[in-house]
């Protein structure tokens, strides 16, 4: 995590200049003004997780559904305000309603060799997450990619595309994860997936996050003493906004985040991720409150809605 200095910017700028892409993408005016408000410091009695040393990053950054010319990148922006967390009642922390971020793909983890890179807004309305479908990537390559908002740059994760017919790949190595729960696992096996850096792809075979712990004896439950009917880290779901927070605190968890960080992700939704349950069996989000929560927090490319199971063109940056 480092400051925007401005020589940063400008090395960055010019490389990306040197290699005829898109122009230099310094901060406009307006979002220098924006880094200025900015206040990273979290209000005394504030309890989101985040991971509070990444700000506006708090949740790391993620790639996935990787195709032979484009990846989705993710991250999510943390904006602490004394009214709470819950976007959907406080719409504009700080003052803020909407906030640019700039993200760049690049041939080196510091960001010199660029590849694309491009601007995208964020608000409440989808919980402050940031989804773009970088394309016009080469296949089968490597590749670093970072945000930069407020002022700030996030970690810089490594993603790889996918091979395109005719491309010389003998083999591909996959990471294979299902059914992680955050209460029951200790999250390890994500550090050791984390250690390499020589993974095509994470494949995840559904519930990423869990909804709750079931009311199951569960090892972080005994570390931390909580109970599991009232703290809104481990009830029952009941609102898009706490569906939201329980996806916070998973990402917000170190090690599942430098997995997150070490290679793209196939994620795929098994039933917790659509229908979270309930220990009274009486359920208040709707499937397509909790798909639409899934997809703003995954970095999943949404088929298109004819039923076809197809996915859409990209709309590009
Ligand atoms: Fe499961």
């Amino acid at each position: 995590m480092t400051p925007l200095d401005r020589r940063g910017f400008l090395r960055t700028g010019t490389v990306a200049a040197g290699l005829a892409v898109t122009p230099a993408l310094a901060p406009t005016r307006a979002e220098a003004r924006a880094a200025r408000r900015y206040r990273r410091t979290l209000p005394a009695g504030w309890t989101y997780p985040v991971a509070e040393e990444l700000l506006p990053f708090g949740h790391g950054v993620m790639s996935g559904d990787p195709l032979a010319d484009r990846v989705i990148l993710w991250t999510r922006l943390t904006i602490p305000d004394r009214r709470g967390w819950d976007a959907s009642v406080v719409r504009d922390p700080q003052g803020f309603r909407r906030v640019t971020v700039r993200w760049v793909v690049a041939r080196d983890p510091g960001l010199r060799r660029v590849v694309r890179r491009g601007r995208v807004t964020t608000s409440a309305a989808r919980d402050w997450t940031v989804k773009v479908d970088a394309d016009r990537l080469p296949s089968a390559t490597t590749l670093y990619y970072a945000f930069e908002a407020l002022g700030w740059r996030s970690p810089v994760g490594r993603t790889r595309t996918a091979p395109a017919p005719g491309d010389d790949v003998g083999s591909l190595t996959i990471a294979h994860f299902a059914c992680t729960s955050w209460w029951h696992d200790v999250f390890n096996s994500f550090a050791r997936v984390a250690e390499r850096d020589d993974l095509d792809l994470i494949t995840h075979a559904g519930d990423h996050v869990y909804d709750n712990s079931g009311g199951h004896p569960a090892s972080r439950v005994w570390a931390d003493q909580w109970s599991w009917d009232t703290d809104v880290d481990n009830a029952d779901v009941r609102t898009p906004a706490e569906l939201r927070r329980r996806y916070a605190l998973y990402y917000a968890d170190p090690q599942l985040m430098a997995a997150h960080h070490a290679a793209p992700w196939a994620i795929m939704a098994d039933q917790h991720d659509y229908d979270p349950s309930t220990t009274d069996g009486v359920t208040t989000l709707s499937t397509e409150q909790a798909g639409r929560v899934f997809f703003e927090w995954t970095p999943v490319r949404p088929p298109l809605p004819d039923g076809s199971g197809r996915f859409p063109a990209s709309p590009g940056p």
